[in-house]
């Protein structure tokens, strides 16, 4: 925690979504000016406790419920107005002032409703390959921007004449689409649409601005800027589990594009993980517990989802997976989220490597099938008793679980800065440590595990041309 506040900082998830990025945020948003949004859209939820009411955000960056704080939500966003207009509807009712606190990029692209149409249907079609989306028309809207031809930006929200014919012009392109591909348009009639978009986007007209202009401004005028990363790093279109991600850049890598900023702007690197795995829709999950364990997680951790209240697969901490994160995403200090969860278990495991095909991987191989056949190697520690939720430091929590996170923390090659041991803001730890700077470098880490691949697994695979783990990345 030693920079955090003083540098511009990041705020990612290092696994397949749902980490407790709201709650981090919200907890350093008081050394910060701005909060931005720069990547996916209502796909996320982000929960944030305050006292006895608990707020659940989807497009609204999570700072917002701070009173001093700008929300940002930027290019690189996919925004439904629609949806954004009954969030902030939501907010205000609950006395959060959204109304001056709120800024959307005229540059971002617009979620139309026959985004959310086609998502549905596709996932319905889809059958056995299913991505388990959250049907919040992100792939669609992504899909469209990229192809470019007609897609609606919210600059178009502010002229609705142009709006109109853009519209009309893509519901009968769409109409035509949806019909040929699942037999269906889903109900999708302009009129609808048009009274659904147009008055979302009267509604939204006062937010938007040139937000690359603005957040160049305030960063010139020394205004401390906080990057709220969504969904996770595992879920990122290009280094994700592919194709079973989200279709945006959801790493700190993302943060100059779809926020508009230098890349040299942000230093500090939050990311956030919990004490466990865990992944909503479809795709493979190494660590996943189909069992008494696994459901004891889920209970144990509320483990439904926020935006769409599916459960959650739950399984053991990933750490060739985090390790694979924090590389890309060049993480200087972690927040490990819920470690309250996991009291009450006899021995808690890490996965340390993955086996396939009678073969050790130490990384995250880029075929997801492969990923979905690999079994976890689990190093089982000793596990813990008693609620933790009313530690007040580090120290006091149990020597086990102080363990735990030391392992954690030398296979991922990063310190762990804060521990959260429950919901509200006050279950929170924060960790000095005596050698500054956050990360360690990942040889140290290596040198200090004792699960680093021995000498002579290393070699075979760099000999093996069918393996999966290329001798450059044999060591993790
Ligand atoms: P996000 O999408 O990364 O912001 O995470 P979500 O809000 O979707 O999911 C995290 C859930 O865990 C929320 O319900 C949080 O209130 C809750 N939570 C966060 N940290 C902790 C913790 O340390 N312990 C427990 N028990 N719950 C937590
Ligand atoms: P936050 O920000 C968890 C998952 C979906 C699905 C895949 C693709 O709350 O951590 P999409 O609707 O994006 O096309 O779905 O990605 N997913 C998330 N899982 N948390 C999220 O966001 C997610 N955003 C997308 O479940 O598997
Ligand atoms: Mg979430």
């Amino acid at each position: 925690m030693d920079a955090v506040g003083r540098e511009h900082t990041s705020v990612a998830g290092l696994g397949w979504g749902d980490e407790g990025k709201g709650k981090i945020v919200d907890l350093l948003c008081p050394d910060f000016d701005v909060v931005i949004r720069y990547n996916g859209g209502a796909n996320a939820g982000h929960t944030v406790c305050v006292a006895d009411e608990k707020f659940a955000v989807h497009l609204v960056p999570s700072g917002v419920l701070h009173s001093g704080v700008t929300g940002v939500i930027g290019p690189g966003v996919v925004v439904d107005p629609i949806g954004l207009v009954s969030e902030i509807d939501g907010l205000e009712a609950r006395g959060v002032r959204v109304r001056d606190n709120l800024k959307i990029s005229d540059r971002a692209h617009a979620v139309m409703p026959y985004h959310k149409i086609e998502d549905a249907l596709s996932e319905q079609a889809a059958a056995a390959e299913k991505i388990g989306t959250t049907a919040r028309g992100i792939g669609p809207c992504y899909a469209d921007k990229m192809r470019r031809g007609g897609a609606i930006r919210i600059v178009d929200l502010l002229n609705p004449r142009k709006l109109r014919s853009m519209l009309e012009a893509n519901v009968r392109f769409k109409r035509t689409v949806l019909n040929a591909l699942y037999g269906s348009d889903g109900g999708l009639t302009f009129e609808q649409a048009w009274d659904d978009v147009a008055g979302a986007a009267e509604r939204l007209a006062g937010y938007v601005v040139d937000t690359t202009t603005y957040l160049n401004d305030r960063l010139q005028a020394g205004a401390k800027l906080l990057f709220e990363g969504a969904n996770g790093t595992l879920l990122d279109v290009d280094h994700g589990t592919y194709p079973y991600v989200t279709s945006s850049s959801t790493s700190p890598a993302g943060i100059a594009a779809g926020a508009g900023i230098p890349p040299n702007v942000v230093t500090q690197f939050m990311g956030v993980t919990k004490a466990y795995a865990t992944r909503v829709g479809a795709g493979p999950f190494p660590t996943e517990l189909n069992d008494e364990t696994g459901e004891r997680i889920r209970v144990a951790g509320h483990e439904y989802g926020t935006t769409t209240g599916r459960p959650r697969r739950c399984g053991w901490f990933d750490a060739v997976a985090a390790r694979y994160s924090v590389t890309l995403g060049g993480t200087t200090e972690v927040a490990l989220m819920h470690l309250d969860t996991l009291s009450g278990f006899k021995q808690v495991g890490i996965c340390t490597a993955y086996r396939h095909a009678d073969r050790l991987m130490y990384t995250l191989p880029a075929d997801a099938e492969v990923l979905g056949k690999a079994e976890p190697v689990i190093e089982l520690l000793p596990g813990w008793d008693g609620n933790l939720r009313g530690a007040k430091s580090f120290d006091e929590l149990p020597d086990a679980a102080q363990a735990y996170i030391a392992r954690i923390e030398a296979l991922v090659g990063v310190n762990v800065g804060i521990v959260s041991v429950g919901p509200e803001r006050t279950q929170t730890l924060f960790r000095t440590h005596p050698a500054k700077g956050g990360r360690r470098a990942p040889a140290e880490a290596l040198r200090s595990s004792a699960h680093a691949p021995p000498r002579a697994v290393r070699s075979r695979e760099a000999r093996s041309p069918s393996d999966h783990t290329p001798p450059w990345q044999a060591g993790f």
